[in-house]
């Protein structure tokens, strides 16, 4: 990866007056995936972490990170942001603040993703290294498609849906809003998943999971716990 300037502006021959600004919300480890494959996607002229926790302490060499937009007069004719934090509740409401603040969500591909062009992808998605959305799927706002994970032909992740590094959704299947779908875990072809649902890591689910709840192992079974994963910001 290529240096970049003080102010976080990506290095390049693309004229960089002419791409917007994107504001990566959150400082986690997410939000660090995300900024660097802004960065490296290079669609954006510079980038800017907001995190009012993360501030004090950040080091990054790919961009600044502050606890308030409001420092560095972001106007949103200028800047796009993306909600890059794991915890789905959390990643809504910041989307909704940002475009209550006037600001136009951007989503940020991986030049390393592979996205088909018959896809459809939602308002402020990520989609991470070694990923792939298959033909005519379709991915709701806010959704991460994290490293090497698949969302096959047709299937559907709803708005606000993880899954994490190596999760598989197979032909035709469906991811609810705002669930999670574990590190190499899969979802049988055609099979659904509702809202609010957390699948473990290497779970296989091979039938209908329309309750919210708890999910692990093979097959797919409720677990006693209904907490979140826990996961990095
Ligand atoms: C499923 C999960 C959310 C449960 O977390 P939790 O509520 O903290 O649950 P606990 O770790 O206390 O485990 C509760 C029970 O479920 C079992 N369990 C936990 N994860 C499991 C899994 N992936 N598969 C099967 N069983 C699992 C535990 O062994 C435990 O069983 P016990 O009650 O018989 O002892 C979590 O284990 C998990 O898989 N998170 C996903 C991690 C991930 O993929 N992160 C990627 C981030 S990018």
């Amino acid at each position: 990866m290529s240096a970049t300037d003080e102010s976080g502006a990506a290095s390049g021959t693309t004229p960089q007056h002419a791409l917007p600004g994107l504001l990566v919300l959150g400082g986690g480890g997410h939000g660090r995936v995300v900024a660097e494959a802004a960065f490296l996607s290079g669609r954006f002229s510079r980038l800017l972490v907001v995190d009012p926790q993360a501030a004090a302490g950040w080091s990054f060499p790919i961009c600044p990170c502050v606890a308030d937009e409001t420092g560095i007069a972001a106007e949103p004719a200028d800047w796009r942001f993306i909600a890059a934090v794991g915890d789905p509740a959390l990643r809504r409401r910041l989307f909704e603040a940002y475009l209550h603040k006037g600001f136009a969500p951007a989503s940020v591909l991986h030049p390393a993703a592979i996205v088909s062009p018959s896809a459809q992808v939602g308002r402020g998605v990520v989609v991470c290294a070694g990923a792939v959305v298959a033909t005519l799927a379709r991915l709701g706002d806010g959704v991460i498609v994290n490293h090497a994970a698949v969302v096959e032909h047709d299937g559907e992740v709803g708005a606000f849906a993880h899954l994490a590094p190596g999760a598989v959704l197979a032909g035709g299947a469906s991811l609810g809003d705002g669930s999670f779908l574990g590190s190499n875990a899969s979802i049988r072809h055609g099979m659904r998943v509702g809202p609010g649902v957390v699948i473990g890591n290497g779970a296989a689910v091979v039938a209908d999971l329309p309750e919210p709840g708890t999910y692990g192992g093979t097959p797919a079974r409720p677990l006693n716990k209904t907490t979140r994963p826990r996961e990095s910001k």
